[in-house]
This record gives structure tokens, sequence and C-alpha cells, in this order.
């Protein structure tokens, strides 16, 4: 095990009528002019929204209505938030959706509190964010984890880049979570939601570190609920417990404690968020588009790291190293077509990708370096990665 801090200072409630909540928990920071975040109005017509405003005004707290974030959010988007924040004098921010509304929400935010500096540059590292304002959020999808990460995922359409940067500030003082929420999804977005929360375990799970047995188990029991109880809910969305189940993995899966103490891979996202900001594709679709080509490549790096998956997540019994990893790729790769979700490129939706396409995202993707850990990604075997998925 490597040296770690944890931090979650994140308030979670969690269950039924939850939504309830928010202004007394609004009330508890502090807060009394509140800015409120949301999508394309699935809170609205749902009729979450009018009950998180009776909240509101039943706690005092006076508020402004910022809807519109579509998924893939970004940053334009953001900036208009803050500058109406600003105007309006918001002291906390709500977001009321997934991790679109959530990151949007964490990106205004920061702008309220930093007026003197360009979002872009607080997304590149080139201005740190030292200060914020609160967030909280109400969560209608498990999905992206953004209701107790450090990180916010915006894109800058300008540059057609995709990018997430993460810090303490980003952590929410506060996540409402009702799975009941949840039961409005279409299956598509509650299959994208369940293998982003498995990838969020996976590319942490696949790392070189040594003796970190309780990271380890907490990780493949996330990765065993998970699939289990993805497949429930794709099933049958009004399935209450297993929404549960998976709306808490959402957050656990994310919120570190599945990599503690553990050098992170991520490859496979930062290859994912290349194909998100080209071709606006769902992130879920992005990750499990490349999942398997780039289990493949990276996997002779340590095939009893693979091997120890396909034993312990999916109860392979081969006891040959290579072949048991092999069979845990493929068992996972099963899962992911259970649900109807890509396995390569060309299930992605978004017509032909050419080589050409290929070397953009690969140069696009490593040009801050290489990428991931349990093997580094330069810029050829991205290019190996994208092309063997663009196979599949
Ligand atoms: O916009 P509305 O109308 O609300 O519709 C949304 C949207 O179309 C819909 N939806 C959400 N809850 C619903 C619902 N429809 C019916 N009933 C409900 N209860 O679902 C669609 C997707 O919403 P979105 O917020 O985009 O989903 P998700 O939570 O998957 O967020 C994806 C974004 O988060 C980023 C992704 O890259 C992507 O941009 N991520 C953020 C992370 C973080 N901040 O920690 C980590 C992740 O790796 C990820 O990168
Ligand atoms: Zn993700």
């Amino acid at each position: 095990m490597k040296d770690f801090e944890f931090w979650t200072p994140t308030k979670i409630v969690f269950g039924r009528d939850a939504e309830n909540r928010a202004g007394s928990l609004l009330k508890e920071l502090g807060a009394g002019r509140v800015f409120i975040v949301y999508g394309g109005g699935s809170a609205v017509r749902s009729g979450l929204m009018g009950r998180v405003e009776r909240s509101l005004s039943g706690a005092g707290i006076a508020y402004e209505l910022f809807g519109g974030v579509r998924p893939n959010p970004y940053l334009e988007f953001a900036e208009e938030g803050a500058e109406k924040a600003r105007a309006f004098g918001a002291d906390a921010v709500l977001a009321v959706g997934g991790g679109s509304a959530i990151d949007t929400a964490k990106g205004i935010a920061h702008g309220v509190a930093n007026p003197d500096k360009a979002m872009w540059d607080m997304w590149t590292g080139a201005a740190p964010i030292e200060r914020s304002i609160p967030v909280g959020a109400v969560l209608t999808i498990p999905a992206a984890g953004s209701e107790m990460s450090d990180s916010a995922v915006l894109t800058n359409r300008a540059l057609g880049i995709k990018r997430g940067v993460n810090t303490p500030k980003n952590r929410p003082a506060f996540a409402i979570m009702n799975p009941a929420l949840a039961a409005t999804l279409p299956r598509e977005q509650l299959a994208y939601g369940a293998c982003d929360i498995l990838m969020h375990t996976l590319d942490r799970y696949f790392t070189h570190t040594k003796g970190n047995p309780l990271t380890d188990a907490f990780a493949e029991s996330l990765l065993t609920v998970a699939m289990d109880a993805g497949a429930k809910v794709y099933d049958d969305p009004n399935n209450y417990d297993a929404m549960s189940d998976l709306m808490w993995c959402s957050s656990v899966s994310h919120n570190g404690l599945t990599g503690l103490g553990a050098v992170l891979d991520f490859g496979p996202h930062r290859l994912g968020h290349e194909l998100s900001a080209r071709y606006d594709v769902p992130h879920g679709v992005s990750l499990t588009a490349v999942w398997r080509a780039w289990a493949e490549y990276v996997c002779p790096e340590e095939p009893a790291r693979f091997a120890r998956f396909a034993r312990k997540v999916f109860g392979v019994s081969e006891p040959d190293d290579v072949k048991a990893a092999k069979q845990g790729v493929e068992r996972q790769t099963a899962y992911f077509r259970r649900l109807n979700m890509p396995v390569g490129l060309g299930g992605m939706g978004a017509g032909l990708v050419t080589p050409e396409d290929i070397a953009f995202m690969a140069e696009r993707a490593t040009a801050n370096g290489p990428v991931g850990n349990f093997k580094k990604i330069y810029f050829e075997d991205a290019k190996a990665i994208y092309t063997a998925a663009n196979q599949a």
C-alpha cells in the first residue's frame, strides 16, 4: 500500500423523499441565496423541481433557476451560469440532476468565487482553484459519482477538448440521494450509468500496487454488487432495492475508497474522453467502446492481476493465469453486451471512425504525456488501442 490522504466531506442524505431536505441542508451551510442548476427538463417534468423549490422556500431561501445543461456539458455554459450566479449574489449552488448538472454547478461555484480567473485556466491547472462556494446535489441518476467526487469534467467546445479537473474544492457539501428518483430514467441511460460506475472502480483496480487487501476487497465487492444491481434495474427501473444498491455504488466507486493506497490507472477514461469530445457520444458509451481493446493491450503487463479479477469478480476457476485473465476480460465484455453497450467503436452509433480520426484522438489523449499506469499509454499505444477497438 502506498501513502494516501482520504477526505470525503460530503454529507449523504439517502432514501425516499430525501429531496425535501434540500432547504434545511442549505440552511445548515448558512446559504441564503441559492443558484439551482439543472439539465434538459427531466427534473421539472417529474415534479422533482417543484418539491425542491418548495423545500427551499420553506427554509426561507431565495433562489434562481438555471436550466439547460446538456450531457457532456460545456465550459461556455458554465461560464454563462457563473456570470448569472454572481449577478444574483449566490452564496451556494444546488445541482439537480446527474454528472452533467453537478459538474456545471461545480464550475459555476468556482467561477463565482474566482471572478478574476478564466474558467478554462482553472481546468488546465494554469490558475489553481483555491476557493469556491458550497455545492449541494440532488442526484437523479446513478452514474458519474460527481456527487461525492473531487472531479469535474467540462468540454471546451472552441478547442474540442473534454477535460476533468481534480481538486478537494470539487467535493460537494452534501448529496441527496433518493433512489426512487431514478425510476424515470430511460433504459439506455441506466446502462450508461452502470458501466460508468464499474469503470470508476476498474480504472482504479488495474494497478501493480501490492499489499492492499482492504482496497482490493472493496473494489471487488463493489464490482460484484454494481453488476448485479445494474442488470436488475436495467430489467426493471422500479426495483427500488436494486436502484438503492446501484446509487450507493455510484458514489462509493468514485469517492476514492476503491483505489485508496494504490497507483491509479484511468487510461480508459482518458481514451474515452477523446471519443466524447470528437463524437459527442455519452460518457458510458465512450468507456465500454474502448475497454476490451485496452484490457487486451495492457493485460500482458501483469496477467496475474487480471486473473485475480476473473476469479474474485466472476468466479472463474481456471488455474492458469493467462487463460483466466482472458476469461475475465470476456466475462466483463459479455456483461457490457448484456446491457446493450458497445464493445468497440463501431457500436457507438457515431459513423465511420477513420485512421485519421484515430491518429487525431491518440495525439490529443497523449498530448500532455502518457496516460494510464498499468501500462503507460503513449501515442503509438493509444493508436493501437483505438485501432483494435475499431475492428471489434
Ligand atoms: O438533462 P435531463 O433532462 O435531466 O436528462 C438527463 C440527461 O439527458 C437524463 N436524466 C438524468 N436523470 C434522469 C434523467 N432522465 C429521466 N429521469 C431521471 N431521473 O439523463 C441524461 C444524462 O444525464 P447526465 O447528467 O449527463 O448523466 P451522468 O450522470 O452520466 O453524467 C455524465 C457526465 O459526467 C461526467 C461525464 O464525462 C459526463 O460529462 N463525469 C463526471 C465525473 C465526475 N465529476 O466525477 C466522473 C465521470 O468519470 C464522468 O467523466
Ligand atoms: Zn466516468
